[in-house]
C-alpha cells in the first residue's frame, strides 16, 4: 500500500475521489439518506483507529461513503437558507490555497492575493476607496469584528479603552437594528461584553425595512438616560426576505446622534451590481463598516467573510495582540515587502491584528480566483439572473389562486405559501410545513422555510449558480401539486 500522506501522490489521490465528486455534482438535491435510516452513519461514527487505515482505504471511504451521502447543496434545486455549493474554480483554488501557501501572512503570492482580493471585492461592491478590509471565516465573525471596532470607538470617545480594561465601570451600550437582524449580531454583542440585550430589536415597516422613526425614538430615549450608542446597523439584504433597509436614512441618524453606521451586507451587498437596485444602496458609502460574505453570492467554498472599514486601524485598536517574540520578534511587519530577500522575512499586512485568528487559510486566493474567472460582469449577470428568478417566481405565485406571495422580492429571495379557501392560519401553517417536508423528502427542490409576519413561508433563496429558470417554474408547480394533494387528502 502506498502512503500518499508521506509521498504526496496528489494526482493519485485526486483520481480516487474526482469521479465521486463529478457524480455528486450531477445528482439532484434529494435522495440522500438521513436520520435513523442513514446507512453511512455506522460506517463513519467509529472509535478512533489506533492503526491508520492508509491512504487507499481512506480515499475509498471518502469516494464511496462521504461524497455520495453528503448534502447536495450544489444541485440546481437546492435553494435553502443563503448557502450553496462552490463553483469549480474556487473549489480548486481552495485546494491550491491549502497546499501552496497555506497561510495568508507571508510575503508571497498567496499573501499578496489576500490584499488584492480585498481590493477587488471592495471595487466590485463599489465601496469608497478609503475602505480597507480583512477576511474572516464567516459573516458572523465579519460582523463581530465590525461591531467590536464600533464598540471600541464609542467607548474611546468617553475615555475608556475597553479592549484593554474590559467592559466594566462604563455606561451600557446599545446597537440599533431591526427585528430582522441576523442573530449573529446578538451573539457578537454577547461576546463583546455588551450583552445580547444591548441589541435594540426595532420594528420593520410593511416592506420588512427597519422603521426609521423607531430607530430615532430609541436613540433619543437612550441619549436621555446615558446609554452609549455603539452602532446603528443597517441590513443590506435581510436573511428572511432580502429586504434592504433605508441605509441613507440610517446614515442620517447615525450622523445626527454621533454614532457608527454598520451595514450588514453579508448576503445582499453584491445585489448592488443589479442596476435596477442601485438606488436602494444609497448610504452604503457613508458607513463606517460594511460586511460581505464571499461564501454566499460569490459562490466560493464556505468559510470566507469580509469586513471593510473606513478606518481599518480601528480594528487594530480592538483586536491587536501584544507583540510576541515568535512573531513580531522574528518577522518584519511592513506594507512594502519588496526589500525582503526571502518570503520568510516579511509578514506583509498584519491581518492577524485586525481579526481573531492568527493562523488562517489564504482566503484571498480563493476570492481572487472567483473574480478572476468571471469578472465583475460575470458576477453581475449572476446577480441579475438570480433576482429575476425571485421575480419570476413571484409572478407565478401571483398568477395562481392557490399560491400567495408573503413578501415582495427585493433581492433573490421569494417568500410564498400554498393556500386554500376556508383554511385558518394555523391549518395553513401546518399545511405549508408539510409541503416543505415533502419537498425535502421526495423532490429535487429544497427551499428552506421561515416566518413572514408570523406566517409559515416557503422561502427559496436564489444564489445557486447551477439553478435554471426551469427549476424556478418547477418549484412553483411542485408546491401547487403537493398542496392540492394534501388538501384533497391524498398526500
Ligand atoms: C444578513 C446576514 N448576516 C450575517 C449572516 C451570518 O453569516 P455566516 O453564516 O457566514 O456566519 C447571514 C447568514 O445567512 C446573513 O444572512
Amino acid at each position: 500500500m502506498s502512503d500518499a500522506a508521506r509521498t504526496g501522490d496528489l494526482e493519485a489521490a485526486l483520481r480516487a475521489v474526482v469521479p465521486a465528486l463529478d457524480a455528486h455534482l450531477a445528482a439532484p438535491a434529494t435522495g440522500t439518506a438521513s436520520g435513523a435510516d442513514a446507512s453511512w452513519r455506522p460506517l463513519l461514527d467509529t472509535p478512533v483507529p489506533q492503526l491508520g487505515a492508509g491512504d487507499v482505504e481512506t480515499l475509498r471511504v471518502l469516494a464511496e461513503t462521504v461524497v455520495p451521502d453528503a448534502m447536495r447543496m450544489t444541485a440546481p434545486g437546492f435553494l435553502g437558507w443563503i448557502t450553496t455549493g462552490s463553483t469549480v474554480v474556487p473549489a480548486v483554488a481552495r485546494l491550491v490555497a491549502t497546499l501552496a501557501g497555506t497561510q495568508r501572512y507571508l510575503g508571497h503570492t498567496t499573501g499578496l492575493l489576500e490584499s488584492v482580493a480585498l481590493r477587488w471585492l471592495a471595487e466590485t461592491c463599489q465601496l469608497p476607496p478609503e475602505m480597507e478590509g480583512v477576511f474572516s471565516s464567516s459573516g458572523s465573525v465579519a460582523n463581530l469584528l465590525a461591531i467590536g471596532a464600533a464598540r471600541q470607538r464609542a467607548y474611546t470617545r468617553l475615555g475608556h479603552d475597553v479592549a484593554r480594561d474590559g467592559v466594566r465601570d462604563v455606561p451600557p451600550g446599545r446597537i440599533y437594528a431591526s427585528v430582522e437582524v441576523h442573530h449573529c449580531v446578538l451573539k457578537a454583542a454577547a461576546v463583546l461584553g455588551l450583552g445580547r440585550d444591548a441589541v435594540a430589536l426595532l420594528p420593520v415597516d410593511g416592506s420588512q425595512r427597519v422603521d426609521l422613526s423607531a430607530v430615532r425614538a430609541a436613540l433619543s430615549a437612550d441619549a436621555r438616560t446615558g446609554v452609549v450608542p455603539v452602532a446603528v446597523l443597517g441590513i443590506a439584504g435581510t436573511t428572511n426576505t432580502g429586504a434592504i433597509d433605508d441605509l441613507d436614512g440610517l446614515a442620517d441618524l447615525a450622523q445626527e446622534f454621533g454614532t457608527w453606521l454598520h451595514v450588514d451586507g453579508a448576503y445582499g451587498l453584491f445585489g448592488r451590481l443589479d442596476p435596477r437596485l442601485e438606488a436602494r444602496y444609497t448610504g452604503v458609502d457613508r458607513a463606517d463598516s460594511v460586511v460581505v460574505d464571499a461564501h454566499k453570492w460569490l459562490c466560493v467554498p464556505t468559510g470566507i467573510g469580509a469586513t471593510f472599514l473606513r478606518d481599518r486601524a480601528a480594528l487594530g485598536q480592538t483586536f491587536t495582540s501584544d507583540p510576541s517574540d515568535y512573531l513580531e520578534g522574528a518577522f518584519e511587519e511592513a506594507g512594502d515587502t519588496s526589500w525582503a530577500t526571502s518570503p520568510w522575512e516579511a509578514m506583509g499586512p498584519p491581518f492577524h491584528d485586525w481579526t481573531l485568528d492568527l493562523s488562517a487559510p489564504a482566503r484571498g486566493l480563493v476570492v481572487w480566483s472567483a473574480l478572476h474567472e468571471i469578472g465583475v460582469e460575470g458576477l453581475r449577470a449572476r446577480i441579475v439572473r438570480d433576482n429575476d428568478y425571485a421575480r419570476s417566481l413571484a409572478e407565478l405565485v401571483r398568477a395562481d389562486p392557490c399560491l400567495e406571495l408573503l413578501a415582495e422580492p427585493e433581492l433573490s429571495i421569494c417568500c410564498f405559501r400554498y393556500r386554500a379557501h376556508g383554511l385558518d392560519e394555523a391549518t395553513l401553517d401546518a399545511l405549508n410545513r408539510d409541503i416543505v417536508r415533502r419537498l425535502h423528502g421526495s423532490t429535487p427542490y429544497v427551499p428552506s422555510p421561515t416566518l413572514v409576519d408570523g406566517h409559515y413561508a416557503i422561502r427559496p433563496c436564489f444564489i445557486n449558480p447551477r439553478t435554471e429558470q426551469r427549476d424556478v417554474s418547477a418549484l412553483a408547480a411542485t408546491v401547487r401539486r403537493l398542496g392540492d394533494a394534501l388538501v384533497a387528502g391524498a398526500g
